[in-house]
């Protein structure tokens, strides 16, 4: 479903991907590891087109996704949960998985918001604003916010970062029921062995040039 195919990409003149190619099946849960700085969140935001590509070509469904910006993408079915906290600070649970859902039809985004509601028990959260929420919590709001849109493809950043067990126990039941589906394909960028129960490959990813012999 997801064709990556000989990129590279960086900030400014620094490059950070050299020749990386990957492919995601349907079905196929990959985990992404390496070290700090290898890579691995820039990849993810390459496949989002948050970062341009300064050569190689990427493709979603046999579809060259060069010219979509990330609203284009999330339409097709391509969700990317980042590392950092992506919700606005200022406005309550239910508001962030509101904004979340925006393109969406006021029917369409109610039922969707019952559905993660009930999924994932964020409906005693509705009124908070993140900041009175846990790590752990704030990590099922992410997830929340792109289940909204019931991906295809979802890229998710290290889910499980700072996430206790019980929270840990409701991610991993979450991926299960709702995103683990022989249609779909994900991509989990993790440090933390909790990700073991969910994935089918594992891809490691090596700083700088050695990269172009190892993915
Ligand atoms: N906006 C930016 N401008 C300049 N350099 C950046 C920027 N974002 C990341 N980098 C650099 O790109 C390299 C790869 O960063 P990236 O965030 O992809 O690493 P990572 O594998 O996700 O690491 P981690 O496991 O710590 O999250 C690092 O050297 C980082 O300092
Ligand atoms: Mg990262």
């Amino acid at each position: 479903m997801l064709s990556i195919n000989k990129i590279s990409s960086g900030y400014g003149k620094k490059q950070v991907l050299y020749d990386v190619s990957m492919e995601v099946k349907a079905g196929e849960v990959i985990l992404l590891t390496g070290g700090n700085g290898s890579g691995k969140s820039t990849l993810l935001k390459c496949i989002y087109n948050l970062l341009p590509l300064w050569t190689g070509s990427i493709e979603f469904q046999e579809q060259n996704t060069s010219k979509n910006k990330p609203s284009d993408l999330i339409h097709n079915g391509i969700v990317y949960i980042p590392q950092k906290d992506f919700y606005f600070e200022n406005l309550t649970v239910l508001e962030n998985l509101q904004i979340s859902g925006n393109m969406l039809s006021k029917q369409i985004l109610k039922e969707r918001i019952t559905e993660v509601f009930e999924l994932t028990g964020l409906e005693k959260f509705k009124k908070r604003k993140p900041f009175d929420l846990s790590g752990g919590e704030r990590k099922i709001l992410a997830f929340g916010m792109g289940l909204i849109h019931k991906p295809k493809l979802l890229l998710f950043d290290e889910p499980f970062a700072g996430v206790d067990a019980k929270n840990t126990t409701t991610l991993l039941r979450l991926f299960k029921e709702t995103i683990i589906k022989p249609d779909n394909g994900v991509i989990i960028v993790e440090h933390k062995d909790d990700v073991k129960p969910l994935y089918t490959r594992k891809i490691k990813m090596h700083l700088g040039n050695i990269k172009r012999k190892l993915l």
